[in-house]
């Protein structure tokens, strides 16, 4: 079980100082044949990205700006499971270290207070057709202050600082809890599938129960949230009662 689980990945993580970005890093170490579970962490990130060719805000030594190289033997149409999969094992982290009381916005927002507290990246690599490897990457906004965001960003980011009271978190104590409850559900997924990770992601998100908002070719529209279909799409219901999946992109909750 969980408790008596020894993490591998822990003696594979470089700390590094100041990159561009910590996924185009461990593409690097994935590309030189690095084994699973491989990770690059720094300092500060001066070109980090985000999802939809956003920038993500890395500023030193405030967060875990982190990318881990995996191997998975899957067909690309369910690497959207690993997005979710990941997010439940840095939510689990976040709980078990800080005890504060993150949720998850589908697809792998992190949320606490209503605001953004982590973000999740992940890419793939073809090869053939099929998937040659992926990177996960995961920012987690630690010990930023107020002040350390940017007047556009004070809106919808928040930190486990500011969440957590005041209290700053040790950084290479929750880098160590992440990369073990990933690895954990890692092994999990390959062994059971995406049953067990599906169930432990409804029981965190808080997107479930909630009216929500997206776009469609057609135009805005609005349906309740209701589940997750096999591949880790969203399960939305209309007023009509008609079911539909979106499997990735932007919701709004309403
Ligand atoms: C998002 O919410 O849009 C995803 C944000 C992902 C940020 C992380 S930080 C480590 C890794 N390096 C990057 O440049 N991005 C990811």
């Amino acid at each position: 079980g969980r408790d008596t689980f020894a993490c591998s990945w822990l003696d594979r993580v470089q700390l590094l100082e100041e990159v561009v970005s910590t996924q185009e890093e461990a593409k690097k170490l994935a590309e030189n044949g690095a084994p699973e579970g491989t990770s690059v962490r720094a300092e500060e990130q001066t070109g980090g990205r985000g999802r939809m060719g956003r920038k993500w805000h890395s500023p030193r030594g405030k967060g875990i700006w982190i990318s881990i190289v995996l191997r998975p033997e899957l067909p690309l149409s369910l690497t959207p499971q690993l997005t979710l999969l990941a997010g439940v094992a840095v939510c689990t982290a976040i709980r078990e270290v800080t005890g504060v009381q993150a949720g998850i916005k589908w697809p792998n927002d992190l949320l606490a207070g209503g605001r953004k507290i982590c973000g999740i990246l992940l890419e793939s690599s073809l090869r053939e057709g099929g998937l040659h490897y992926c990177i996960a990457g995961i920012g987690i906004a630690v010990n930023l202050t107020e002040e350390d965001y940017p007047q556009e960003l004070k809106s919808i980011g928040t930190s486990l600082l500011i969440e957590g009271g005041g209290i700053p978190v040790d950084r290479t104590v929750l880098t160590e809890a992440v990369l073990t409850e990933l690895e954990y559900l890692y092994i999990l997924y390959s062994e059971q599938g995406f049953k067990p990770i599906r169930e432990l992601w409804e029981s965190m998100s808080v997107t479930l129960g909630r009216q929500v908002c997206y776009n469609t070719p057609e135009g805005r529209c609005e349906a309740l949230a209701v589940g997750l279909d096999d591949n880790g799409g969203l399960l939305l219901k209309d007023r009509t009662g008609a079911v539909m999946s979106v499997l990735s992109g932007e919701i709004e909750m309403i």
